[in-house]
């Protein structure tokens, strides 16, 4: 019996957010929730067995035989993705059961689901010498989602639980996939990732409905990709039809922030990050509408308090996390406070994931 184990951490998008999908840039960092993958493989079992047991610590339980994978509708469907992926692509997996344990909280806007496929795959890999690099890993888990589960999400999750490391921030630029390693000043600022308690769902409808008016306005702006344009060209936006004028707004927009962003944070100049931070929210709740209420609330309440440079919701929207950064040594106080706020204003619970 041999046993290979393997860990991904989830990740919080510090900003750049709807803009993987259209070939832009974005800015996530790993938080301190992981999923970890051990993958035990028998001797006694025969090269014709092709069983795949799946236990996790939630106790959720899930089997199914490699080369007859189908959807579910499922967390399975993640796992029966890549083994889909892997073996359609020619590599050889044999037998195996995987204990999961994961600790990033699901719907929260924080990857668990990339934290996941790239956990499974890191396994993968170890387990049956498979010959894929960190960006590959990512590109596979990319396509689990889009060709299996059905959500049309970009590369950024992926790419972040792949290869972004503590206390660093990936800036990635990903249509080349090429990046950089940007340095969050922890000695000047802590970070905060609070979860709503409002769960949000990439393969709802909505994400993708959002993808798809990005696809038409690059047609009627006769472009390939909205990364083709920068904030020099908003006037362009005006042939548009109103909804898409301000999906692709704020993509622009988004863009040029996060290159703001990445300037700011290497010159220590939080108070711009922070101000970034808010205009990024409102784009997304204006423009992009990915907000709901109930978070808008969160981003207004955080951002209100002293000591907070700035606030925006994260991740996918509809739901989820919202990050903030705030003065040294006073996450965890504020978070307190705003944990309290919240549950006055709209009876949720939310829940801090990061106060550092
Ligand atoms: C989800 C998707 C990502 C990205 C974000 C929004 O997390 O998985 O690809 O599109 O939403 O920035």
């Amino acid at each position: 019996m041999k046993t290979f184990t393997a860990r991904a951490h989830g990740r919080v998008n510090l900003i750049g957010e709807h803009t993987d999908y259209n070939g832009g840039w974005v800015l996530p960092t790993t938080i301190p929730q992981f999923t970890e993958v051990t993958l035990t493989i028998e001797d006694s079992r025969s090269s014709a067995d092709s069983s795949v047991t799946l236990t996790t610590s939630k106790e959720r339980k899930g089997q199914y035989r490699l080369g007859h994978e189908q959807k579910t509708g499922t967390w399975i469907d993640y796992l029966q993705g890549a083994t889909k992926l892997l073996r359609d692509s020619g590599l050889e997996l044999g037998a195996f059961s995987a204990k999961i344990h994961s600790t990033v909280p699901e719907g929260s806007g924080l990857s668990s689901s990339a934290a996941l496929e790239i956990s499974f795959l890191k396994a993968l890999r170890e387990a049956f010498n498979l010959p894929l690099e960190d960006v590959e890993l990512a590109r596979i888990g990319q396509r689990i989602e889009n060709e299996f589960v059905g959500a049309r999400v970009g590369i950024m999750d992926q790419m972040a639980c792949s290869l972004a490391t503590a206390g660093e921030a990936l800036f990635l630029d990903t249509q080349s996939l090429t990046y950089e390693s940007i340095t969050i000043p922890r000695m000047h600022c802590d970070l905060l990732v609070i979860n709503s308690g409002l769960a949000h769902q990439n393969s709802g409808g909505d994400y993708n409905t959002r993808r798809a008016e990005c696809e038409a306005a690059c047609k009627e702006l006769r472009i390939h990709s909205l990364r083709e344009l920068s904030e020099k060209d908003l006037p362009q936006l005006d042939q548009l039809p109103e909804t898409l004028k301000r999906r692709a707004r704020h993509v622009l927009t988004e863009n040029a922030r996060v290159f703001r962003t990445v300037q700011a944070l290497k010159e220590h100049d939080l108070s711009t990050v922070g101000r970034l931070f808010k205009e990024s929210h409102a784009s997304m709740r204006d423009d992009y509408a990915v907000s709901i209420p109930e978070i808008d609330q969160l981003v207004e309440i955080t951002a209100k308090q002293k000591g907070v440079f700035g606030a925006r919701l994260t991740g996918g929207g509809f739901g989820g996390s919202i990050v903030a950064l705030t003065e040294k040594n006073l996450a965890q106080s504020i978070s307190e406070d705003v944990c309290k706020a919240y549950r006055e204003k709209t009876g949720h619970s939310a829940t801090v994931l990061v106060a550092r």
